[in-house]
């Protein structure tokens, strides 16, 4: 098949590799020209994909990057991942899908099954994409994307794939395409049955992980250790589910999806009460960790040297999107502290360069990227850890 996957970020890039390994024809269309350009010259910009694979299918034809939206016409298939962040009141910013939808209006005269993979709440294919895009028959399916990047278990491949059409043909064709590179197709009856299951999964998440941030807070209070607590509820082998405390959450997925859903829930009249609380409470996190360590640190941190450790939002990505550690920078420099951060797969971050651990007063680490230097990290004054990775030191 020919397709285009509109977007070439974390999860339209995976996308076109799985479709490219499978013998597709794959155009990656990005806005972002200096992207466009890296990813023709075999430069991958996201964990998991390497250059070298990606040179592979460059070589032989079977992707190559483009930004020009002619290259959209005579498509078998057309994938939409583009971003789906909040805006600056924290509701649904839907304005790169429709954006997407009228580029495939304007460009796409012969008919395409077009896929949105994009999260959003349900209602999303049926009443933002399919209506813009009338005049030729395409075929309209939702197969919302579930990549967790980074995790070496868990690809495109072997995660099972969640698919809703606008009608029987649609599903039909997107069980073909997506059968050629996954293993486990479900279809569910509906597009929007598909795009709620995926963002009740984050929610799922969302919520959890706020409990056990709550929880943590309650037990470090009771002089208990949280994270040992949560081990020893986790030997129950049923009915339980372990999830780790934090600084927050971050990334496009958890701090954002379950507000998609909570607007639709406004929408319908049904109060959204779990993810209104599990937001503040994780939002939160930043300004507890900073409380802790002004307290651990002796009282104040006005003119110490204070270096976090790790600001991408999770270990092993350069994904800084949403991550607690720039609420935790800003927080403790408004205490006074001099604040530098080091992050080798960052590098420079809102400005700033990476910086050495360098044996700081206070380090607070956020999150812990193999390979990174622990040694140096205890030679610190005062280590607040917010990963539980780190034998002796304090932390959450
Ligand atoms: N990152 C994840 O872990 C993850 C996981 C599952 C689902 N998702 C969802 O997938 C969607 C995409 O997320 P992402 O992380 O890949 O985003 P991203 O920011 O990494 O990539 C999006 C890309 O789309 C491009 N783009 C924006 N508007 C465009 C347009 N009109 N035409 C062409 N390209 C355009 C941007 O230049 C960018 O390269 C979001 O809805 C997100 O919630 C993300």
């Amino acid at each position: 098949m020919r397709v285009v996957i509109i977007g070439q970020g974390y999860v339209g890039l995976t996308i076109a590799v799985g479709a490219a390994s499978a013998g597709h024809i794959v155009i990656g269309f990005d806005v972002n020209k200096e992207l466009v350009e890296n990813l023709n010259l075999g430069k991958s910009h996201i964990e998991g994909i390497s250059d070298t694979q990606l040179g592979e299918f460059l070589s032989v034809g079977r992707f190559s990057a483009s930004a020009n939206p002619s290259t959209l016409e005579g498509s078998d298939v057309i994938v939409i991942a583009v971003p789906t962040p909040l805006d600056l009141d924290r509701n649904p910013d839907l304005s790169f899908v429709h954006s997407a939808a009228d580029l495939i209006k304007q460009e796409v005269k012969t008919s395409a099954l077009i896929i949105n993979e994009s999260t959003s709440y349900p209602g999303t294919l049926r009443n933002e994409i399919a209506p813009r895009i009338r005049g030729v028959e395409h075929l309209f399916a939702s197969s919302p994307e579930r990549v967790d990047p980074g995790n070496i278990h868990w690809g495109t491949k072997n995660t099972p794939r969640l698919i809703g059409g606008l009608t029987p043909a649609a599903v039909a064709k997107a069980r073909e395409f997506y059968g050629s590179f996954c293993d486990t197709i479900i279809e569910v009856s509906s597009p929007e049955v598909a795009e709620a299951a995926k963002i009740f999964e984050n929610t799922f998440r969302q919520v959890n992980i706020a409990l056990v941030n709550e929880f943590a807070q309650i037990a470090d209070a009771l002089g208990i250790s949280g994270r040992e607590v949560l081990d020893a509820a986790a030997t129950k082998p049923y009915g339980f589910m372990e999830f780790k405390p934090g600084p927050g959450v971050g990334g496009h997925c958890i701090p954002v999806d379950p507000t998609y859903l909570a607007h639709v829930a406004n929408e319908v009249g049904v109060p959204a009460t779990f993810i209104k609380r599990a937001n503040e409470v994780n939002l939160a996190m930043p300004a507890y960790v900073v409380k802790r360590v002004v307290a651990g640190a002796g009282g104040s941190i006005k003119g110490k040297k204070v270096v976090v450790v790790g600001v991408s939002y999770k270990s092993n990505v350069a994904d800084t999107r949403e991550t607690p550690a720039a609420a935790i920078i800003d927080l403790l420099r408004e205490q006074g502290a001099s604040v530098t951060w080091h992050d080798h797969l960052v590098g420079t971050w809102r400005g700033e360069a990476s910086s050495p651990i360098n044996a700081a007063d206070i380090a607070v680490v956020v999150t812990k990227h193999d390979g990174v230097d622990v040694t140096a990290i205890q030679a610190c004054g005062y280590v607040f850890d917010c990963t539980g990775s780190i034998a002796g030191v304090d932390g959450i």
